[in-house]
């Protein structure tokens, strides 16, 4: 059965924000950034809480254990929502998996990713008592063996395929081809079940497939499952038990009112369910962006209007650094003010102001014109907002506030200066090494 959570109650419908985006699980926004400052990020927990519970509802019947992707918003307070809610972690280092114990999170709802788990990391996760490694190299399998056996214990583990479908997403964020770094193909992971009773403390019975991120089709999903599912049943044909099938994450998210049509996690739900009919053993999923994307929003102020010669800047005061989603991937984000005060539409050239040109939120955007100290609102920046932010520019991390119920709770104060700076020192002390 599905984790236990509490979810037997209907989670309350998400305060709906007004057209002037005034209100966000019930908090008026303007009156909180006057307590908190610009940049900010905030999150509404109901619209994680919903999140989950609509892709709990969907697998409702199965065996499956959700591990949130860590990667896509690691503060500790969004891990304690998921491990309340029964959900697991999927983890990519160690720094994810202290996070993810030191929310609540038990370790055997913990799942281990990536392709470059070094021993010491292994050996960490080992110590702990993880659920799975999903193993992305025959030198990783060697490796989780000889580390398990100097711990004397055996470790589970799935091989992660490499299918070779087309996420027909952003090729950054593409990992299932066999052009990218992920995991290995059918034919090499055929071999190490072959070999599988030579590992002497490796427990090599499960399969795990991510292709990659923000898949709005259901297309790539089915190819890749559909794949999964031939390689499981040829491999319980040849004696080889598989006892967990873990179809990672991708979900897509809206970042594009009216243009972006994500996938309903029913449906999603349902391609599994086809896919993997007749399946026997337990279900993982690696969901991210879609438990906590539309979550959050960047709150931030105009800084000033700058006329161009060709362009009109917007110079707003959050940059790449606290959202770096647009310049790394060109991502589109909506952008709303947060007081929609009827005035007529311009276009903007959306932009921080760190010092380089890729420090550019939108281009050619249409808003309504603006003026210094403007409250606007970056939308859907809950999933790889913060976890990807930086101090670049020597810019201090921003805030981040959960929201509830007309309440917010600070879950990550404004970083000050001398903690930017902790840990550096004048070059005094020379050694040779
Ligand atoms: N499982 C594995 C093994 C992953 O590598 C990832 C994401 C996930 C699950 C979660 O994927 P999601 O459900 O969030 O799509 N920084 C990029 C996204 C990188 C995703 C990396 N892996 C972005 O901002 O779009």
């Amino acid at each position: 059965m599905s984790a236990p959570m509490d979810r037997n109650t209907t989670p309350a419908p998400l305060s709906k924000t007004n057209s002037d985006f005034r209100l966000f699980d019930e908090v008026d926004l303007p009156l909180l950034v006057e307590r908190m400052g610009t940049p900010l990020h905030v999150y509404s927990s109901n619209t994680i809480r919903q999140r989950i519970y609509a892709l709990h509802s969907a697998l409702q019947g199965l065996d499956t254990l959700i591990c949130y992707a860590v990667k896509a918003n690691a503060n500790l307070a969004i891990l304690q929502l998921m491990a309340k809610a029964g959900v697991g972690a999927d983890i990519v280092s160690v720094g994810e998996l202290r996070r993810a114990l030191n929310a609540g999170i038990p370790a055997e709802r913990i799942v281990f990713s990536g392709v470059g788990k070094n021993a010491d990391e292994i050996a960490g996760a080992l110590n702990v008592g993880i659920l799975r490694f999903n193993v992305e190299s025959h030198d990783e399998l060697l490796t989780l063996q000889r580390v398990a056996s100097a711990q004397e214990v055996v470790a589970s583990a799935a091989v992660r395929i490499n299918p070779d479908v087309d996420a027909q997403t952003h090729a950054k964020i593409s990992t299932g081809k066999s052009e990218n770094k992920f995991g290995v193909s059918i034919d090499e992971a055929r071999r190490w079940f072959t070999a599988r009773k030579s590992l002497s403390h490796v427990q090599l019975d499960g399969l795990h497939v991510h292709i990659g991120s923000q898949i709005l089709s259901l297309d790539p999903f089915r190819c890749a499952f559909e794949r999964v599912a031939a390689f499981w049943r040829e491999l319980e044909q040849a004696g080889h038990p598989i006892r967990s099938i873990d179809v990672g994450g991708g979900l897509g998210v809206c970042y594009r009112e009216g243009v972006d049509h994500p996938i309903d996690a029913a449906d999603y739900v349902g391609v599994i369910r086809h896919a993997l009919a007749g399946y026997q053993g337990r279900l993982l999923l690696e969901p991210g962006r879609y438990l906590v994307a539309e979550a959050g929003m960047l709150l931030t102020r105009v800084v000033r209007i700058k006329p161009g010669v060709e362009r009109q800047f917007l110079v707003l005061d959050a940059a790449m650094n606290d959202l770096q989603r647009p310049s790394l991937y060109d991502a589109w984000h909506d952008i709303v003010p947060v007081i929609d005060q009827g005035r007529p539409m311009t276009t903007y050239d959306i932009v921080g102001p760190v010092c380089e040109s890729g420090d550019t939120f939108a281009r050619g955007r249409e808003l309504p014109e603006c003026e210094a100290g403007d409250l606007l609102l970056i939308r859907a920046t809950g999933a790889y907002g913060a976890s990807m932010a930086s101090t670049y520019n020597s810019r201090p991390l921003a805030a981040e506030v959960m929201l509830q119920n007309g309440r917010y709770a600070v879950v990550r104060r404004r970083q000050h200066f001398e903690e930017m700076i902790a840990g550096e020192q004048p070059a005094r002390n020379w050694e040779t090494p």
